[in-house]
């Protein structure tokens, strides 16, 4: 539809309607129900189909065991991932299309083709096997947003190795975690990145970190700032010397794996101190992000440029900057910066330049455009989109409309995408030539995924609020938690009898659309990155100074959450804006930089029942500065008013 207003149809804010305009529809994909229909006539039958899209050495025997909590999917089949991003697309000819616009910082550029990639992949999958990186063995990778990276990982898929990549926004201690939990036995990085035009060091915290990493063998470093690094003979080696010397073969046998071997682990936050490594193997997975990434984004694999821009350190990276786009033999734009640098138009030269048509990122990154203004995207021509997509925390109708107009200019169906790190790939979400839009709802479960609400007691909800739970298992779904089976029945299959619990509250419409509300358990969303409140508590009490700590998210304008720090200093100690200053900095050491509070309250007291437990939810009414709920269960109902008198005042960083 031409005029945004015309498409909406109702009147009250909620019920705005936005249904495929007939342009959109006449070159969709799929553009009525029937996928919808095949999947509940025959869910298993619905995806073995979706998996015949990608190429087996061998076909599968069972589609799904499903060994409630734990499934394998395409059972006795057997594919390489790297063959399915590259190899069948150059075999097919397409060898010179585009695989990746890199656009880097500052003002690189990069583009690099299909068979290109494959060349990269074949070349550096021989550079692992030469440092002893066999079948089964993890790899991690530390990295910025460079090239590199997805061939890094894409060599791993070809000799069968795991990989465990590492936001490379995580701090040393945070790397060293996650590298003796998985137990890799070689490390990717860069000598740094770049930020803002400035470059910033990863090998300095690699360096840091290997000292307590007993398993690390070799660390290969790619030279992509050309800062001074430390070198530790025999263990380092850099990229290039490995890649171009003249002895190292070409060409790399890729290993036949099972559909149910590992492919990655990914670290997240859970309610505990300690990061879970999710486990996601290789037919099932990939499967559903190809899946998802064709018909979600409705994609014409020859005519359009597809920009997802997030991190390949988180899971929305690996699925649809990585491992979809390729299987699909998309084009896609890698981007390595932020979006005001050079300056706060970024993002709309990009799309400019290289006539970007699908669009993919957070709410987090619309509320601030919505902050900085029109000026910036009206000033660049965004007429090639033709679809958006959000995902990473609820987007409010505001943000949601304002995509649209905005950016979208009215034309542009925006696909709110609700998934997790664990479900692997898009659960929740329109297909965009089928369904009604209504803004700030990610509206149904796609076709295979089956998602109820239930109430606390685990009754079905059909309409009103409650937890979102799945109850049948699909292909890309965790198949566990690195070493720690029970963790996984516990966290995800617990809390409800037979269905996974995804952590999430939701709420459902007379029209059976799902809205989704955000956590409902210990885990924060800042900026769609999911942080633990428990884990910046641990490094809060980790601190000399720091007696005791409560955190809690509150809700914020541009970043969803932010998080709030009520700390309990040791006696002596004073509470003022550079103790909180040190206090964030060393937050910032022990996890990363997202993790750092805005806010520090400092306080004598905590308010706790008479049982000690902390109450948060008193501190987040103190936060989001409610009046106080119940508090008569409080030991001392006089502390909190006296910290809600002190966070009135206390300093906040942006
Ligand atoms: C949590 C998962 C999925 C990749 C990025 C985050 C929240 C995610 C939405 C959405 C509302 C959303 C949920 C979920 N979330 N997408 N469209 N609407 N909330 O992956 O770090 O594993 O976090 O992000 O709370 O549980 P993650």
């Amino acid at each position: 539809m031409a005029d945004s207003d015309a498409a909406i149809e109702a009147l009250s804010f909620e019920d705005r309607r936005f249904p495929p305009s007939p342009e959109f529809v006449n070159h969709a994909l799929a553009t009525d129900a029937s996928m919808y229909d095949d999947a509940t006539k025959d869910r298993e039958a619905f995806w073995a189909k979706q998996a015949e899209s990608l190429d087996w050495y061998d076909k599968w025997s069972t589609i799904c065991e499903w060994n409630l909590p734990f499934a394998k999917w395409f059972v006795g089949g057997t594919l390489n991932v790297s063959v399915n991003a590259l190899d069948r697309h150059v075999v097919a000819g397409k060898g010179d299309k585009v695989a990746f616009h890199w656009e880097g910082e500052p003002g690189d550029t990069r583009t690099i083709t299909y068979a290109q990639m494959l060349d990269e992949v074949e070349r550096f999958a021989n550079v692992l096997k030469n440092l002893g990186v066999k079948r089964g063995d993890r790899v991690n990778i530390y990295m910025p947003m460079i090239p590199e990276l997805p061939v890094a990982m894409l060599a791993c898929t070809r000799i069968g190795a795991a990989h465990s990549v590492v936001f490379g926004g995580f701090s040393s201690e945070a790397l060293r975690d996650r590298i003796n939990d998985a137990e890799a036995k070689v490390l990717i990085t860069a000598d740094g990145g770049y930020r803002r035009g400035a470059a910033s060091g990863l090998k300095v915290n690699v360096d840091v970190a290997v000292k307590e990493t007993p398993t690390i063998e070799h660390v290969v470093v790619v030279r992509r700032t050309g800062q001074d690094v430390e070198w530790s003979e025999g263990r380092d080696h850099w990229w290039h010397d490995l890649m171009d010397d003249s002895a190292l073969e070409k060409h790399c046998e890729p290993e036949r794996m099972d559909s149910e071997d590992l492919l990655y682990l990914l670290y997240t936050s859970g309610t505990t101190a300690k990061p879970k490594g999710i486990m996601h193997t290789t037919g099932g997975y990939l499967t559903q992000v190809a899946f998802t990434h064709k018909y979600v984004f409705d994609l014409h694999e020859h005519e359009d440029i597809y920009w997802c821009a997030a991190d390949i350190g988180w899971v929305t990276g690996h699925s649809y900057i990585v491992y979809g786009p390729l299987t699909n033999g998309a084009t896609s734009v890698m981007y390595e910066g932020t979006p005001d640098f050079p300056d706060k138009d970024r993002w709309w030269s990009i799309i400019e330049k290289y006539r970007v048509s699908i669009l993919y990122c957070a709410p987090t990154a619309i509320r601030t455009f919505m902050k900085w203004g029109t000026k910036y995207p009206d000033g660049h021509d965004l007429s090639t989109l033709r679809l958006l997509g959000s995902v990473g925390e609820p987007i409010n109708p505001e943000a949601w409309v304002w995509y649209w107009n905005t950016i979208g200019g009215g034309r542009c169906p925006v696909v709110d995408t609700w998934w997790q790190t664990e479900t692997g790939g898009i659960m929740i979400s329109p297909l965009p030539g089928v369904t009604t839009l209504k803004p700030g709802s990610a509206t149904h479960p796609l076709p295979g995924v089956v998602a109820e609400l239930v109430d606390e007691a685990g009754k079905p909800v059909t309409v009103g609020g409650g937890y979102l739970t799945l109850t049948e298992p699909w292909p890309g779904m965790l198949r566990g938690i690195w070493g720690d089976p029970e963790r996984y029945k516990e966290t995800y299959w617990s809390r409800f009898e037979g269905r996974y619990f995804a952590g999430d509250g939701a709420k459902l419409d007379d029209e059976g659309y799902l809205w989704l509300l955000g956590r409902v358990d210990d885990v924060m969303n800042v900026s769609g990155h999911r942080v633990s409140t428990t884990e910046v508590e641990s490094a809060l009490v980790d601190h000399p100074t720091v007696a005791e700590a409560a955190v809690v998210g509150a809700n914020d304008a541009t970043t969803g959450q932010a998080i709030i720090a009520y700390v309990t200093l040791k006696a002596g100690e004073t509470g003022d804006e550079a103790h909180g200053q040190r206090l964030r900095e060393h937050v910032s050491v022990k996890i990363g930089p997202i993790a750092k509070p805005k806010t520090i309250v400092f306080t004598d007291d905590l308010p706790k029942t008479r049982s000690g437990k902390i109450m948060r939810r008193l501190l987040r009414d103190v936060a989001e500065g409610r009046a106080l709920g119940d508090t008569t269960t409080l030991a001392d109902a006089g502390v909190v008013e006296e910290i809600a008198r002190r966070a009135a005042t206390s300093p906040t960083e942006e």
